[in-house]
């Protein structure tokens, strides 16, 4: 599978998720063998002005191949933020955010918001793909709602605007994550283009990815929330079997991910209780790690309440799963 001239080794990618997919999590997600890895969605501007909070977004290390996700609407911003990024090579890919649904971002023009405004959305992918050294994507959803499903238009401007390939969530703004994924439009898609279309929504299983790949044709599959907490989805897929590890070794993982985390934020955010924060961002992750463990529920409840690594270690030896 191939985007441009980056050759992906494996057709199951870990999908941008804010709040989430920062360098550990990306790590990890490459060392289980997802194909490729995104930042969570990066500010134009910030870029283009070279914030420093937002360059943390893009630091990276062993989570290669990368793609940078940038979200925006205005073209110069684009243009500024593609030299920085070329400067310091800091990704393999650029994809575009033409699909977050929330509503600050599209208040602004971004994001989904650039479905409604083709013009405007053709010329931001013009500007990228003149000036980046790496594969320029786009993703984007099925249109703003059900009345305005203009997924095939949009798909055709990115191909004939010299984009790499396309990603389709297959739900409009309006739905944001509810109902279900529409994978029948992502074969549409794949149809009506000749560049390489990727598929996101609802793979919840290694089936699930198997399926939407069949199902629609298309030429990788993004992979979101059911990765979170569940690495062993991308090194199943990569092995060909169901992997489902036992609670000890979730657990040890879930460690392991807290502890390179903490170590990465105390490196890279100097401060306020960053520990604390650190600690309390693992919780989004103990839904899965801690999934099926004898008493799972209560654990889940306690960690609520968790400060520090040392604490959360005890908890985990108490339940006997470390
Ligand atoms: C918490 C969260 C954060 C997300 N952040 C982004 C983002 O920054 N950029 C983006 O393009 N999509 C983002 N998405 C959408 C996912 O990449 C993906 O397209 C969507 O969740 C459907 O796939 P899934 O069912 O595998 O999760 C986000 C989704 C969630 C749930």
């Amino acid at each position: 599978m191939k985007i441009g001239a980056l050759d992906l080794k494996n057709k199951a990618l870990a999908a941008p998720l804010a709040g989430i997919s920062d360098l550990v999590y990306r790590e990890i997600a490459i060392a289980h063998g997802a194909g490729l890895v995104y930042t969570e969605m990066v500010s134009a501007a910030g870029l283009s002005r070279q914030d420093r909070k937002t360059l943390r977004y893009i630091q990276t290390r062993k989570d290669r191949p990368l793609a940078v996700q940038i979200f925006g609407h205005k073209p110069e911003e684009f243009a500024r933020a593609v030299d920085f990024l070329a400067e310091h090579s800091a990704a393999d890919c650029i994809d575009i955010n033409m699909g977050c649904p929330v509503r600050k971002v599209v208040s602004g023009g971004s994001g989904a918001a650039l479905m409604q405004n083709l013009t405007l959305a053709r010329e931001i992918i013009e500007i990228t793909v003149a000036k980046s050294p790496a594969p320029v994507t786009v993703k984007f959803r099925l249109g703003w709602d059900s009345k305005s499903l203009n997924f095939l238009e949009l798909g055709r401007i990115a191909e004939q605007a010299g984009a790499a390939a396309v990603t389709l969530h297959a739900r409009t703004r309006q739905q944001a994550y509810t109902g279900r994924a529409d994978w029948s439009k992502i074969g549409e898609l794949k149809q009506a283009l000749r560049i390489p279309v990727l598929g996101s929504g609802d793979v919840k299983i290694r089936q699930d990815y198997l399926d939407m790949l069949e199902q629609t044709g298309c030429d990788a599959v993004l992979i979101g929330r059911a990765a979170i907490g569940n690495p062993w989805l991308f090194a199943g897929i990569a092995a060909g079997a169901d992997i489902t590890p036992p609670p000890r070794q979730r657990a040890a993982m879930y460690l392991e991910h807290t502890r390179r985390l903490l170590a990465y934020e105390a490196e890279f955010v100097k401060g306020n209780d960053s520990a604390g924060k650190t600690i309390a961002k693992m919780r989004k992750f103990a839904a899965r790690y801690i999934n099926g463990f004898p008493g799972a529920r209560e654990l889940r409840q306690e960690l609520n309440s968790i400060r520090d690594y040392a604490a959360l270690k005890k908890l985990l030896q108490v339940c006997d799963v470390v």
